[in-house]
């Protein structure tokens, strides 16, 4: 996809994840890799429900802004991500209801949020690493992520939400409202006698579903 298709697709998932209530306000961002090693990312401050494909920040690899709006308080964290994970073609950060409930649980496992509830869970968010707090923006949430980005695709900023990146915009964004769906059904099933599966069948996931 040339640079004016991936706008218009941050634009069109943007108002997609909005429609169905993943995103609200102007919570959550969105970037993806350029072709010669600049980002485009959402502004700050802006609806992903509302975005000007035109507008959408354009930034080179140190997270300068070329052209555009003013980028997300989160280029940092972005970019973190993207220098982790040469693979990574796109990053999708939200505030879902769901995933922002898990991560103010005090009880969780930090470095395993979610128990192998299904098979998608395992495929597509698989091990799920929590983040400590530190604000929105923060350069030390950035550092934060960059840790633990290197062996997780996704994390989940705690008492803020998650973070996915993906090999291309719609496989972060399906893999992102995969994790939603997954702390919804974790949050249903909280203190009910639950089959989890078991660590063979884990392992075949993994061997059938190479990430
Ligand atoms: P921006 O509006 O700067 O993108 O910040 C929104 C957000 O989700 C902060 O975590």
């Amino acid at each position: 996809m040339n640079e004016n298709q991936l706008r218009e697709q941050i634009a069109e998932l943007g108002k997609s994840l909005y429609d169905r209530g993943l995103a609200h306000g102007s919570a959550g961002n969105i970037s993806v890799r350029l072709a010669g090693g600049d980002f485009l990312l959402t502004p700050t401050n802006s609806c992903l429900g509302r975005l000007d494909p035109a507008r959408i920040s354009r930034l080179d690899g140190s997270g300068k802004l070329i052209d555009g709006d003013p980028p997300s308080k989160e280029a940092l964290l972005h970019l973190a991500m993207y220098q982790e994970r040469p693979r990574s073609e796109a990053v999708v950060h939200l505030h879902s209801l769901h995933a922002v409930a898990v991560s103010c649980l005090a009880d969780i496992n930090p470095a395993d949020v979610f128990p192998p509830i299904t098979a998608y869970a395992v495929m597509q968010v698989g091990k799920l690493a929590l983040v400590p707090y530190y604000p929105p923006g923060d350069a030390a949430l950035a550092d934060a992520v960059r840790k633990l980005a290197g062996k997780h695709h996704a994390v989940l900023l705690a008492n803020h939400g998650p973070v996915v990146a993906g090999t291309s915009l719609t496989a972060a964004v399906n893999a992102i409202e995969e994790l939603e769906q997954t702390a919804h059904l974790m949050l249903s099933l909280r203190g009910r006698p639950t089959r989890l599966l078991t660590a063979e069948q884990i392992a075949e996931l993994n061997r059938r579903f190479p990430s």
